[in-house]
């Protein structure tokens, strides 16, 4: 519970308070300077409510005075300066001094009650976006691989367990989930991680070329085989080859592939020999190899062959407050990476952050961190910075702004689930290419990478 400590020389001005706010927190009082640090060291409160001048003699400023030592016992203490009208000068210097806000008597305990409100929240926010989310239990031996959230401790699990094993892994999430950082960690982690970690995307190669990047071909083999080349899956000998986007691999390559999968063994094209190769297969895709399989696009000896170890990768969305924890460890990174220190989030960058759905997951945060600790000019981003439209959490929103926000982040989900294909997210959306070009065009929507 939020602990608040009201400074004041006046019994009745304490207990008035008191009454007030204890039911929604638990309220400490001090009559005196030393009382007032007393109680600020041992109770640690979030809010101090503190009287400027502390005593009756006019022109006091004892409570000023304290502002410094107050902080000092905790810098994110958020003290509001409680002030008679005349003091309002000494009220904006405090300000300046470190104090949160101040307030002029005589008291409204409506107004009072909002302003601390406010310094409760933000102090929340604030140990969100420090301390507290970085002391959670992020796993010791992934470093690089940020989440403290009950789905991704057991992918971490599953991960330990697997690495060691010769098994064949068979990654899945949405785009942007981490599904090749975490190839890399089984490799890593694996008797073979001084070996080579190979990998090859199965969807950005054109097929007639994928084969022999795959398998490597002998001289002859084809027009253009110029001269012998030796595939991915003998690089990856000894190693790990991880296999992206598999959901994209021909009906014809998945026989070679099952093949190997199968004997060990490989076939340049063109060859007259088989090959016995040592080779850990990782693979990983973005959509359902379950549907794939049930339309016939994807083998169904290969998928059970693939998936001795199956690893489902949340989306960001579902991990609790990983995302918070994340984006601080990107903010830090990319700071780093720029000479920026001591960058943080304002609150209301915090709460979209928070809120937001993030379709593009990691992968999104990530350009938008990027972004934000490039162009933005201050130490504090703002949803803004992070390209995020303006809104204030209060504002009233009308019918056509919820609907086309609605209607844009469910477009930017659909790109992302089918890899910014416009055709199959068309088709996904049950609209026409040229529609949703049209709103590609209408909601600037362009792929982030
Ligand atoms: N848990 C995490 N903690 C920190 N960084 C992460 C985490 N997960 C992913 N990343 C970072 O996010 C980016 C995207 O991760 P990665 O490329 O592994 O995802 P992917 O699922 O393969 O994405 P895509 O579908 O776009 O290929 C990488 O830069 C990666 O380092
Ligand atoms: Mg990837």
């Amino acid at each position: 519970m939020t602990t608040i400590l009201i400074v004041d020389d006046e019994e009745g001005i304490r207990s008035q308070l008191t009454l007030a706010m204890e039911d929604l927190y638990q309220i400490i009082t001090a009559a005196t300077p030393d009382e007032a640090l007393a109680q600020a060291r041992e109770q640690r409160p979030q809010v101090i409510l503190l009287d400027i001048a502390l005593s009756p003699y006019s022109g006091s400023q004892e409570g000023l005075e304290i502002l410094p030592q107050l902080l000092e016992i905790d810098p994110r203490v958020k003290v509001i300066m409680v002030t008679g009208n005349d003091e309002r000068q000494n009220a904006l210097t405090a300000v300046g001094a470190g104090a949160f806000d101040f307030y002029v008597k005589p008291i409204n305990l409506d107004e009072l009650k909002v302003i601390v409100k406010r310094a409760v929240y933000l102090r929340k926010l604030e140990i969100e976006n420090g301390e507290m989310a970085s002391a959670l239990k992020q796993h010791k031996s992934f470093p690089n691989i940020i989440g403290t959230s009950s789905k991704m401790q057991k992918v971490f699990k599953i991960v330990e367990t697997v690495a060691p094993t010769p098994y064949t892994v068979l990654i899945s999430g949405e785009s942007g989930t981490g599904k090749e950082l975490i190839a890399k960690a089984i490799h890593g982690r694996s008797d073979r991680a001084d070996k080579p970690f190979i990998t090859i995307n199965c969807g950005a190669i054109p097929e007639t070329l994928l084969e022999s990047e795959l398998f490597g071909h002998e001289k002859g083999a084809f027009t253009d085989a110029v001269a012998q080349k030796v595939g991915r899956f003998e690089l990856a000998d000894k190693g790990t080859l991880f296999l992206d986007e598999i959901g994209e691999l021909s009906l014809a390559l998945q026989v070679k592939l099952l093949r190997f999968l199968q004997d060990r063994i490989i076939e340049r094209v063109g060859g007259k020999t088989v090959i016995p190769l040592d080779v850990r297969v990782i693979a990983a895709t973005n959509r359902s190899l379950v549907v794939e399989v049930e339309t016939k696009r994807f083998r169904e000896d290969l998928y059970y062959r693939l998936s001795v170890i199956a690893l489902d990768l949340p989306p960001l969305r579902e991990r609790e407050d990983d995302v918070i924890v994340i984006a601080n460890f990107l903010l830090n990174l990319y700071g780093n990476e720029n000479a920026k220190t001591n960058l943080s989030f304002n609150p209301s960058a915090l709460q979209r952050i928070r809120s937001y759905d993030w379709p593009g997951n990691i992968r999104e945060l990530e350009n938008r961190i990027k972004r934000a600790v490039i162009l933005s000019g201050s130490h504090r981003l703002t949803p803004e910075d992070l390209g995020f439209e303006r809104t204030s959490g209060t504002e009233q929103k009308s019918l056509l702004q919820v609907r086309e926000e609605a209607e844009s982040s469910h477009i930017r989900a659909a790109l992302a689930r089918n890899n910014w294909n416009v055709s199959k997210a068309a088709r996904d959306l049950g609209t026409s290419r040229t529609t949703l070009y049209d709103l590609l065009e209408k909601y600037k929507i362009i792929k982030d990478k």
